[in-house]
């Protein structure tokens, strides 16, 4: 069982996947958080100092790594199926599962966290839903590729081992 977790920041993809991989006794993994791992920065910094094409080729190298592993869920991060074909490489390689908040909803997750998320870091709320709902837009197309789409409503702690054991 191979899970990539996609959807926008704050659509609960780590919650979720730590939650499922524990009750389905898979491994959990991040996608940023390997990334900050392996270049020893967060993922802030990285933005600032290398720059985000630099970032979405280390996360592209990163999920490629993938490929040769098993029984997993990824949390894959807000971007990830957005850029460089990964989400074909993802429908390829595993079972995509989009996790599909509205902006409004996104909006209230990602408020007490926006430090950690270059993307967003200096915008006021305003400011924020705008680009929520335009940076939806721009990547629902990407993200509703996945083979599964999940409304985040209607999540709970088993949704996933139902889902796998009808
Ligand atoms: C990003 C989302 C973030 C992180 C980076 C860029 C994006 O991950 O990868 O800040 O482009 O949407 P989360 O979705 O885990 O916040």
């Amino acid at each position: 069982m191979k899970i990539f977790l996609i959807g926008f920041m704050g659509s609960g993809k780590t919650y979720w996947g730590k939650l499922w991989a524990e009750a389905g006794k898979l491994s959990f993994f991040d996608l940023d958080a390997l990334i900050e791992e392996q270049e020893k920065k967060s993922v802030t910094k990285i933005f600032e100092e290398n720059g985000e094409a630099y970032f979405r080729q280390q996360e592209t190298a990163m999920l490629s790594t993938f490929s040769n592993k098993e029984n997993f869920i990824l949390a894959c991060g807000g971007g990830a199926a957005c850029f460089n074909d990964n989400i074909k490489w993802m429908n390829e390689n595993g079972t995509t599962i989009y996790l599909k908040a509205n902006a409004n909803q996104i909006l209230e997750r990602v408020l007490s966290e926006q430090n950690s998320r270059p993307l967003i870091k200096n915008l006021n709320k305003a400011e924020l839903l705008f680009f929520i709902e335009q940076k939806l837009k721009e990547r629902e197309p990407f993200y509703s590729q996945a083979k599964i789409i999940l409304d985040t409503k209607e999540l709970n702690d088993k949704t996933l081992s139902k889902l796998l054991n009808p």
